[in-house]
């Protein structure tokens, strides 16, 4: 991504960020962190072309995303919500849709071995989808778009609801999958002890942009920010 602005508001006069520049690399697991109201969400959606930038560009491998179908862009770069979506139906119906919807077949013990993956392998899978518990319907969004293996998976606190053991199972096997099927993860988190767990990269966004992008272990030994030093010391509660 190359100098992207985003504004907010109806006069689009209040800048959210800018100069927000970035790449990522296949199989590169990014934490993204940052204090509440940073626009990390934003800068997910626009990622996954569900929100517009107002200036800059967004390319995949050179080309801009203005010249790209947004449907094709969507199934490699797939944005996970904090807030799962269920279709109607059963767990399994949730599962086997998205592959009806995108016409590809649907691999049945890959599901099964992410359930397990996942602490839900005594999970009725015949279960209407509505009545899942959060974390559960977290777990399952996040497994029907695995099993579309994007390029990149956009994760927007998705381990939010769920204890500790369960967010441990789920950080496990998404990187796990990133070094098995070279998928990049650009996670969002207000876990700092999770974004040391699982990535190789840090952006932290703060001051309206980007503020760095440094190697996870360095991030934390020697941010090169009083912000982010700040930040690392009294991370603010997480505003869920
Ligand atoms: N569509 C929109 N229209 C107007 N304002 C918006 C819109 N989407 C987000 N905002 C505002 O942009 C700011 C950033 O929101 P965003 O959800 O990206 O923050 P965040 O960093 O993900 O915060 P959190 O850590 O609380 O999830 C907030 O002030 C929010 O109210
Ligand atoms: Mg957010």
């Amino acid at each position: 991504m190359n100098k992207l602005v985003k504004r907010l508001g109806l006069t689009e006069q209040r800048i959210l960020f800018e100069q927000v520049n970035a790449a990522v690399d296949q199989a590169e697991r990014i934490a993204i962190l940052g204090a509440s109201g940073q626009g990390k969400s934003t800068l997910l959606r626009i990622l996954a072309l569900l929100d517009v930038p107002d200036e800059g560009d967004l390319m995949w491998k050179g080309i801009s995303y203005r010249d790209s179908d947004p449907r094709i862009w969507r199934m490699r770069m797939t944005y996970v919500a904090q807030q799962a979506v269920m279709l109607s139906g059963s767990v399994e119906d949730n599962l086997k849709m998205v592959h009806l919807l995108h016409r590809q077949p649907y691999d049945q013990d890959l599901a099964q071995r992410l359930l397990a993956g996942m602490g839900l392998e005594n999970l009725d899978i015949q279960k209407r989808a509505s009545d899942l518990s959060g974390g559960e319907k977290q777990r399952i969004a996040l497994i029907r778009s695995m099993m579309l293996r994007p390029e990149v998976l956009l994760l927007d606190e998705v381990t939010a609801s769920l204890d500790r053991t369960n967010a441990r199972l789920v950080e496990e096997q998404l990187t796990r999958w990133s070094q098995q099927e070279g998928t990049s993860l650009v996670w969002v988190t207000h876990d700092q002890e999770q974004a040391q767990s699982f990535s190789t990269t840090t952006w932290f966004m703060g001051n309206q942009t980007l503020l760095e992008r440094q190697p996870t272990a360095h991030f934390f030994d020697n941010p090169a920010t009083d912000l982010a030093r700040q930040f690392i010391m009294h991370p603010a509660p997480a505003a869920e």
